[in-house]
């Protein structure tokens, strides 16, 4: 059996995934803010590296798999922060961790995008480019800068929404440039991102003002299925992600959304 490291364990989506690998017989090294094996802040430099250390420790330095999970939603005040979660954070964490991934050989990771990457109006691409360029400085006086403009009734439901949208798109990109580098590669480490669409967790019921909680078809997203996704319908996909016979899979980027982006934006592929 593995040892998988997953951050955001203690709600949603990545509670589901940790709950999925335990029952299926693997070592899960959870990470969150709390509740969790390792108690850490993703969102500072210094919170990235003790995760990395603590899960380097417990794990003794070999990993069969990272599910980069734990995130903020747009309804965070500080659009700074928001970028330091969900793309700083990520992104050290995997960086942090490759070379345990790449000691069993066949490693596997997954970070978790959005589809408000590709269906928010909102994307800040010279924001996306300072976080694509490591500057996690001038990237949160940027989200900030954004979030001064948004109009009043935007700013009160969604402030921190450039950001949320900008800094999934950074890491689906992200993930799309570092996939194919030798570095994680060659060395037998696949990277793939999940865009998930509405999934009934505390983070989507605290970002959409009780939509969730309404009519499906009142969303404000199309929702061709007709349902919202349970944290249960992501793991799932994560799960296949980090499963050893996923072996041809890098660079990826799966929609997993009830339909919603195929809905927005048929043709854009
Ligand atoms: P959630 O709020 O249920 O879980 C997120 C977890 O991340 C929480 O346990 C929280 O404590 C942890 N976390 C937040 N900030 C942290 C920090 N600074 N350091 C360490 N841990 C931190 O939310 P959910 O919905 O399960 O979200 C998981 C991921 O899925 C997030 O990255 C989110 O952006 C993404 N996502 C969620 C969607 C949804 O509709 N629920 C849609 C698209 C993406």
């Amino acid at each position: 059996m593995g040892t998988f490291a997953v951050t955001g364990a203690a709600s949603g989506i990545g509670a589901a995934t940790a709950r999925l690998l335990e029952d299926a017989g693997h070592t899960v090294i959870g990470v969150d803010l709390r509740n969790a094996r390792i108690e850490a802040d993703l969102g500072t430099a210094a919170g990235r590296r003790a995760a990395v250390d603590g899960i380097l420790s417990v794990s003794g330095g070999t990993l069969d798999g990272v599910a980069a999970i734990a995130g903020v939603g747009p309804d965070l005040k500080d659009a700074g922060a928001v970028m330091s979660i969900n793309y700083f954070g990520p992104v050290a964490l995997l960086d942090g961790l490759r070379p345990a991934l790449a000691a069993t050989g066949a490693g596997r990771a997954v970070a978790i995008s959005s589809n408000s990457a590709s269906t928010v109006p909102l994307v800040d691409e010279e924001l996306a480019g300072l976080a694509l360029a490591g500057d996690e400085h001038a990237a949160r006086d940027r989200a900030r800068a954004a979030q001064a403009g948004l109009p009043p009734e935007l700013a009160a439901s969604a402030p921190s929404i450039t950001a949320y949208a900008t800094s999934k798109l950074a890491l689906a990109r992200w993930v799309r440039r570092t996939a194919v580098t030798p570095a994680w590669a060659r060395e037998g480490v696949l990277l793939n991102a999940i865009a998930p669409g509405a999934v009934l967790t505390p983070l989507m019921r605290g970002s959409t003002d009780g939509a969730a909680d309404r009519d499906v078809d009142e969303f404000p997203t199309p929702m061709p299925l007709g349902v919202f996704g349970e944290p249960e319908d992501i793991a799932f996909w994560v799960h296949q992600f980090l499963r050893p016979e996923a072996r041809f899979a890098t660079g990826a980027v799966l929609f997993v959304d009830g339909g919603t982006d195929a809905a927005m934006r048929p043709d854009g592929y």
